[in-house]
Parts: C-alpha cells; sequence; structure tokens
C-alpha cells in the first residue's frame, strides 16, 4: 500500500510559510510514502528560482510539478531544471518564446523515483529489493519473519515502489497564458505513457488546465491506465474528488497553497483594478497579509496499486509574523 500527499499551487512566500508549517503536521498525522507538490507560482507568483526552490529542500519533496507560469522568469527557471531533477513541467510544451525570441523549453515532463513502500502481502518479491525498516536487505532477506514494526504496526515488509509523476498542459483557454506551443494533451500523454510506463507504477499526473471539462475528459481518458489524475492552475479546489470506475483517483483542481484572503493568490486590490479597468496594467502581487490555507489531496493504494481511496485536505493558519 502506498499513500501520496498532493500539494495544490504553492504561491509566493505566504505558499512557502503555509506549507512549511503545515507538511510536517500532515506527514505525522497520514504518513504519506511520497509527496508530490505544484510550485509554478513559488516565486512571488510568479515561476521557480534556485533560492526559493532550496528553501524547500528540508521538506524533502519528492517531485515538483507546475504549469503555464513556470518560464516567468526564464534564465532562473533554467537553472532550477538544471540543478533540479525532481522539478518537471508540462511534458506538451513544444516550444517557448521569451520576449519574443524563440528559446529551447527546459527540462523535462516527467519525473521518476522510487521510495521503499510497506506491503502487506504473503508473495515473495523476488526482484525487488526489500527495505526493513532498520536496514536494507536482498530480497532473500524476505525469508526473514515479517517483522512487525511497520508503520501501522500490522506485520509487512517494505518493497522498493516505482513512482511515475507527469505533468501536462491543457489547451482550452491556456494558449494565452503560455507564450509557447502547447501540443494536444490527450495524445502526448498516450505517448509519454507508451515510452515511459512500467508494469507496477504509481503513476500520478498533474494536469494544468483551466477549464473543468478537458480536466474531466482528460480524467476518463485515463481512467484505469493511471494511479491519479489531479487538476491544477485554477487555484480553487473543487469538490469532486473521487474513484473513477477504471480506479483512477480524480479530482478537477487540488487547490491553492497560499493567502486564502485574495484572488488566486494575488493582491485583491490589483485583481480589482484590473476588473474594473480592463485597461489597466495588472500587478501580479501574492497578498502577504491575512490566513494562509494550504490545499491538497491525499490518495491511497492497496499492496496491488489500486487505489483504495483519494480525500481533499486542506488547513487554514494564522499568518503571524
Ligand atoms: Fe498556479
Ligand atoms: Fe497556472
Amino acid at each position: 500500500m502506498a499513500k501520496i500527499l498532493f500539494i495544490g499551487d504553492i504561491v509566493g512566500k505566504p505558499g512557502r510559510k503555509v506549507l512549511r508549517e503545515v507538511l510536517p503536521q500532515w506527514r505525522e498525522k497520514y504518513r504519506p510514502d511520497a509527496v508530490i507538490a505544484n510550485v509554478e507560482n513559488l516565486a512571488h507568483g510568479k515561476g521557480v528560482t534556485l533560492s526559493t526552490l532550496k528553501s524547500l529542500d528540508d521538506l524533502n519533496i519528492d517531485a515538483y510539478t507546475s504549469g503555464n507560469h513556470v518560464f516567468d522568469k526564464y534564465e532562473l527557471a533554467k537553472e532550477c531544471f538544471e540543478q533540479y531533477p525532481q522539478l518537471i513541467r508540462p511534458a506538451n510544451y513544444q516550444s517557448l518564446k521569451v520576449n519574443d525570441r524563440q528559446v529551447t523549453v527546459p527540462g523535462h515532463g516527467y519525473y521518476r523515483f522510487s521510495k521503499p513502500v510497506m506491503c502487506h502481502c504473503e508473495r515473495v518479491h523476488p526482484s525487488e529489493v526489500i527495505y526493513y525498516p532498520d536496514k536494507i536487505a536482498s530480497s532473500q532477506a524476505r525469508a526473514l519473519a515479517p517483522r512487525n514494526d511497520t508503520a501501522d504496526g500490522e506485520p509487512g515488509h517494505y518493497v522498493n515502489q516505482q513512482f511515475l509523476v507527469l505533468n501536462l498542459n491543457a489547451t482550452v483557454f491556456m494558449q494565452d497564458q503560455y507564450s509557447g506551443e502547447i501540443s494536444n494533451p490527450f495524445l502526448a500523454v498516450n505517448e509519454v505513457l507508451s515510452q515511459q510506463g512500467q508494469k507496477g507504477d504509481i503513476i500520478v499526473v498533474d494536469f494544468h488546465s483551466e477549464a473543468t471539462s478537458e480536466k474531466i475528459a482528460l480524467g476518463w481518458h485515463l481512467d484505469g491506465r493511471v494511479t491519479a489524475v489531479l487538476g491544477t492552475h485554477t487555484h480553487v479546489a473543487t469538490a469532486d474528488a473521487r474513484v473513477l470506475p477504471g480506479g483512477t483517483a480524480y479530482i478537477s483542481d487540488a487547490g491553492m497553497t497560499g493567502s486564502r484572503d485574495s484572488v488566486l493568490g494575488v493582491k485583491k486590490g490589483n485583481a480589482l483594478t484590473k476588473f474594473l479597468d480592463p485597461n489597466a496594467k495588472f500587478k501580479n502581487e501574492p497578498e502577504e497579509e491575512g490566513v494562509l490555507a494550504i490545499n491538497g489531496a491525499l490518495i491511497e493504494t492497496d499492496d496491488k496499486h489500486r487505489v483504495v481511496s483519494i480525500e481533499r485536505l486542506f488547513q487554514e493558519i494564522t499568518n503571524t509574523k
């Protein structure tokens, strides 16, 4: 069995702050085996930088997904992709323009990692490394009696579970939000899965998308083929977390991690100025005052990698200086 914790778009300093405070509590409470977080808005609401990513190093997040804002600070983002293989961008970004100049698209659209995950089955895992809580042993060590010191107190052993994280960007209402070409995500995911997917993988897809229709359609497209399809980008969590009939965990949007009393993380006054006068210049500044909120989803699978549940998680904290 495995538990995967996914954290929705972390927006600027307030997002990093609430993540830092709540993630250790959620680790303690839910004991996730893997943690994945969307960081497209990590650096002051726009993209990623080495310093903001480094500030999360000690939180031991296994993979970072992103989206249309990830290259807002292009040169800085490029450094991040060079230094953080666990940082990915949508697989279907075909090209990118910065200041009207065609540039290379840094990074990849998928990331594979493995973690020891508890298994209660009775079978021998011949080719897999078996982990016991206090040591790493070869598969021969499976002959040792099952141990009682596993995380949930049940007899079990630890196996080396492979996780494959994919990131895709939608196309509906998105072309104006990314300065490059975005290819068809439905076809792109088929290609990535056929090239990268392996039997026994836990596969988590972050679908960065504006339209709920496109998100739900991708959920159906991948139902039974991946472990989870988790929407990001709209920054508003949806109430539709469920396991689809084919066994894929689904939510249209996991929600945002940042300032609660804002417009998608941005100072409400800035957003209102733009709505009241469409010709006004929009200042994309994260709100740093007031209550902070963290939003995400917890997915649980059984020993055969079947999804047991998906639960939407959220918490608010007081923003103390
Ligand atoms: Fe976002
Ligand atoms: Fe986005």
